[in-house]
């Protein structure tokens, strides 16, 4: 089996670790440099419990070979950063999170949008969120934490209010 010394720096810290060739991104960042912030779920693309922001792109990192990454700048849910840190505060004030397998990549796919977009739409975040699943089906408190976040956000920045979360649906 063929192995491969790469170099990836993972929020904030450059790593250097060896790799085979069919190692998914996945599982070099966690079974081998111990960064448990993505998590496996599928491991077939679905359900986004891997996402990871891989040189500035939202990516689902059981997608990628470990090799590809090779020289990346990574960020998990675990980096330091104002947007996403009032992302993951919406989320608990919201209760968008119940077991929290699926919140990692949930809030960074999150913030992604809101750095891009400030003033989604429900359908706007239904849209960005449409590759991330939730096995606790908590979608509607999920939609109001990402309208908080935005609200919150804007009153940092400037940028227009949020639209109200419509009620009861999921
Ligand atoms: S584990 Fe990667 S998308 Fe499900
Ligand atoms: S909170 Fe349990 S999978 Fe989403």
């Amino acid at each position: 089996m063929s192995e491969h010394q790469i170099s990836l720096t993972v929020d904030g810290d450059r790593e250097t670790v060896t790799v085979e060739g069919r190692t998914l991104l996945v599982h070099a960042l966690r079974d081998q440099l111990g960064v448990t912030a993505p998590k496996v779920g599928c491991e077939s693309s679905k359900c986004g419990a891997c996402t990871v922001e891989l040189d500035g792109d939202i990516v689902k990192s059981c997608t990628i070979l470990a090799v590809q990454a090779d020289g990346a700048t990574i960020r998990t849910a675990a980096s330091h950063d104002d947007v996403l840190s009032v992302v993951q505060e919406q989320f608990h004030e919201e209760h968008g999170l119940q077991c929290g397998y699926c919140t990692p990549g949930m809030v960074l796919t999150v913030a992604d949008l809101l750095r891009e977009n400030p003033d989604p739409t429900d359908d706007d975040i239904r849209r960005s969120l449409k590759g991330n699943i939730c096995r606790c089906t908590g979608y509607t408190n999920i939609i109001r934490a990402v309208q908080s976040a935005a609200t919150e956000l804007e009153a940092v920045s400037g940028s227009p209010p949020s639209a109200a979360v419509t009620e009861g649906e999921d």
